[in-house]
Parts: C-alpha cells; structure tokens; sequence
C-alpha cells in the first residue's frame, strides 16, 4: 500500500499563496513514486485547489466539518459542502480542535458520521499531551481517544477511517517522537482495533504520524512498516520540503 504523505496547512496562507504552493507540488506528480498525497488547505481555497488539480494525482481534504448535515447554523461548514468540492478527505481530532475548541469524544464521533455520509475519507487524529507522558497516562489517553470512536461505528465504516497519531508534545515544537515510540503508540492503536474487531481490521489499520515531521527525519519514519504515511505541518507550507517528504516515502 502506497504511504499516505499528508500536509495540514492549518490557518496559513490566502487563496493565491495556497494555489502556488500546491501547484508547485502538483508540478512534480511524476515523482510521487509510493505516495498518496493529500493537502489540507483552510475551507476557502478548496474548490480552487479542486478546479487547478484535476487530473493530477493530488487530494484534497478538509480541516474540520460539522457535526450537522445542513441548516441555521452560522460559519460552520458540512460534510456534503466540503465534499461538493471535490474534497475526499476531513481531518477530524486534531488536538488544535480539543484543545482550543473544546472537541470532545462525542461532537467528534458526530462529525465522523456526517463525513462519512458525505462519502469522505476521515483522518482521525490522537495523542497524548506533555502532562499525560510525564505522569504515565500516555496509553490511557490514547485509548480513551480511540475507544470512543471504535466503538460508535462498525468496521466498514472504520475501512474509511486512516488514524493519525500525533503526539501533542511534537507538534510545531521541533520535538519529534522517536521512531520507537511511534511505533509503540502505533502498535498499540492496532491492538485495539484487533481486539475489537479482529486480526485483520488490526493489520490494515492505516496509521499516519504526526509532529515536527521534516525532510532530515522522514525517510526513518517512512521506513517503518508500522507508519503508513506522515501528517505535515509546519513543513508543508514550504513546497520544495514537503516534496522532500514525499520522496523519502520511496
Ligand atoms: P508540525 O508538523 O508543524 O509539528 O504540525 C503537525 C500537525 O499538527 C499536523 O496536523
């Protein structure tokens, strides 16, 4: 399976910024090699990402969707909408929207049945805080977060679920998870998807990382059979690295 090569440009560049940074990727399609590579731009520049990608080997994805199909609900955006655009993937979990949203386990499991309605891949990001490392909660808080959502849908809605381990200490902190611990907190989501809905759910599990991942360190991570891809922050704002990324993907 190709490894998935993710870039979550968060609240940073306007339309046209965004637009040349994505074609510079998309300049660079032939080189793609075992990558599967999806942008995550704000709301905004999506159908323009759409119209100028086509025919290229580029996704688009959403930051964030509504846990609500359609209706009086001012500034939020639904699943049907983002997908409307040509959009296939939401990501949804991500700890900016815990933390500084106040995201909890059920809006999110409300958001992840919208997406899924609309027909969209979700990444559903998880991962431990500083605090729960330094006090020994680094697994309880992994499963908590994953327990919610395992157990509120079935395993072929979770085929279209990818998981994204990203581990709060690591993100835009220059601080990266050891390939050892990723792959622990990896193995670790797989078991739970295992026991819960067996040994090949578990094997399939795409697991992307997440945190700090830059040109120098993701040909390592990418190595590791337990990764299935890398979700880019920081360094997908910057085309010639995020290329870089996606080349070490081999
Ligand atoms: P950085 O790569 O900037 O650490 O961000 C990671 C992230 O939050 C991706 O979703």
């Amino acid at each position: 399976m190709k490894k998935l090569i993710a870039g979550n440009h968060k609240m940073f560049t306007g339309v046209k910024e965004g637009l040349a940074l994505a074609s510079e990727i998309a300049r660079n399609a032939a080189d793609f090699g075992n990558a599967q590579v999806v942008l995550f731009p704000p709301f905004t520049h999506l159908c323009v990402f759409h119209e100028q990608l086509q025919g290229l080997p580029l996704e688009t994805g959403a930051q964030n969707c509504s846990d609500m199909p359609e209706g009086a609900f001012t500034g939020e955006v639904s699943a049907g909408m983002i997908k409307s655009t040509g959009a296939t993937h939401v990501l949804l979990g991500h700890s900016e929207r815990r933390t500084l949203f106040g995201e909890g386990h059920e809006l999110l499991c409300r958001k992840i049945n919208q997406a899924l309605d609309a027909g969209l891949q979700v990444v559903y990001c998880f991962g431990e805080n500083l605090q729960d490392m330094e006090e020994g909660h680094r697994f309880s808080k992994i499963e908590e977060q994953l327990q919610a959502v395992f157990e509120s849908f079935s395993q072929d809605e979770l085929d279209h679920l990818v998981l994204a381990y990203e581990p709060v200490w690591a993100i835009g902190t220059g601080k990266t998870a050891s390939l050892h611990e990723a792959e622990e907190a990896h193995a670790f989501a797989r078991e739970l998807m295992r026991n819960k809905y067996g040994t090949d759910a578990g094997n399939e599990l795409r697991i992307l990382y997440g945190g700090s991942v830059k040109a120098t360190n993701a040909r390592e991570l990418l190595s590791s059979s337990e990764i299935g891809g890398v979700l880019v922050g920081g360094a997908s704002l910057d085309a010639a690295e995020f290329l870089q990324i996606i080349q070490a993907a081999g």
